[in-house]
């Protein structure tokens, strides 16, 4: 992947990241630590999001050129019970961010954004243009996430901020990357069910719900790639190609592990398929989490994205060999 339009950015402001501790944050903190620009890692203790003074100040003080808001309350079933929370965190503070970054010149803002925010209105999949919700069919996380995107979009075309200009690489913009079933350096299904395989001898896994598993490692690389981007503000789908279901992302990762030598007690026979009513969590799930990523290949290709488009599997199954090897490395 290239970054040489890097040099479009200017670095007497730094980037900004929220979410330092987090999968995305980690991975994006790997792949700028090659890259000679000023970069401020924020985690909770650095900055709670759900204290807007806090939030306020922050931005105050390092007058950051880029922000990328890799931060979000993340516990689906807990955020059931904890809405104000969790609509202050994913919400509230990514509209004080925009705020903010809609006045400064040549501001970028990237966020990350959820399938969530879909409540099973399509059954093929969504494309940027369709409407999320409705909103009482999504989940707390789901409706926050929303709310979030809502907040950052009306921020940036509040009355007063240009649309274009006499430069127009003076005109800020935001970039909110929606995308499904990350997985990276943190708690994820795959981590969840690489232990379970090593302790029981059969699983259950629900099959009905169907979406696309994404790297963190490349949701950092395209956030980045954005940000240096002249593309034009907007929702982008951030999925690699193809699509499957818990039940098979179970079995592929599972089959991985085995054949890289990982201790798995589960025979693939035994991974049993079961509908979510038969797991049932707090939060309701969509069925359908497809993101239509043709937006995004079109915007890759207009700029100089040099590496080949990745589907599913072959970045699951890097990351398995990855995972499965890390104890041997160290
Ligand atoms: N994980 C998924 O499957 C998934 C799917 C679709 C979209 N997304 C989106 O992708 C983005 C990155 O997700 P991820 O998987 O990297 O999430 P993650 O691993 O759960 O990391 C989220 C980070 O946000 C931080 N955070 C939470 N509350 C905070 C607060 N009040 N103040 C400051 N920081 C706070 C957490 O801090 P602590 O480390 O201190 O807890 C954590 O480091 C999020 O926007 C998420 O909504 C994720």
């Amino acid at each position: 992947m290239s970054y040489s339009s890097f040099e479009l950015l200017d670095h007497s402001r730094p980037i900004l990241i929220f979410g330092r501790d987090g999968q995305v944050g980690k991975a994006l903190q790997q792949t700028l630590g090659d890259f000679q620009v000023p970069v401020i890692y924020l985690g909770r203790k650095d900055c709670d999001l759900a204290d807007k003074s806090s939030l306020q100040q922050v931005l105050n003080r390092y007058q950051p050129q880029v922000i990328i808001n890799a931060a979000a309350y993340t516990a689906v079933d807990r955020a059931e019970s904890e809405r104000d929370l969790v609509v202050a965190i994913n919400a509230e503070a990514p509209e004080i961010m925009a705020n903010y970054m809609a006045h400064v010149a040549n501001g970028i803002l990237v966020h990350y954004s959820t399938d969530y925010v879909f409540a099973d209105t399509k059954t093929t999949d969504y494309q940027e243009v369709d409407s999320p919700g409705p909103m009482k069919q999504l989940c707390v996380y789901g409706q926050s996430k929303w709310l979030g995107e809502q907040a950052i979009e009306k921020q940036f075309n509040l009355e007063g901020h240009p649309k274009s200009t006499a430069d127009q690489t003076q005109l800020s913009r935001y970039f909110i990357l929606r995308t499904s079933w990350v997985y990276g350096d943190g708690d994820n299904f795959i981590r969840t069910i690489l232990r379970l395989a090593g302790e029981r001898d059969n699983l259950r896994v629900v099959a009905d719900q169907i979406g696309v598993p994404t790297s963190a490692q490349w949701l950092a690389e395209i956030g980045i790639q954005m940000a240096c981007s002249r593309l034009d503000s907007g929702i982008y789908h951030v999925v690699p190609d193809g699509e499957t279901s818990w039940h098979g992302l179970a079995v592929f990762a599972i089959e991985i592990a085995a054949m890289a030598g990982k201790g798995v007690d589960v025979k693939v026979e035994n991974i049993l398929p079961i509908t979510s009513d038969e797991y049932p969590v707090a939060a309701k799930r969509p069925v359908n989490s497809r993101l239509s990523n043709q937006k995004l290949k079109k915007a890759l290709s207009g700029m100089a994205y040099t590496t080949t488009y990745p589907n599913w599997q072959e970045q699951v199954e890097a990351y398995v060999k990855d995972y499965v090897a890390t104890p041997l490395k160290s």
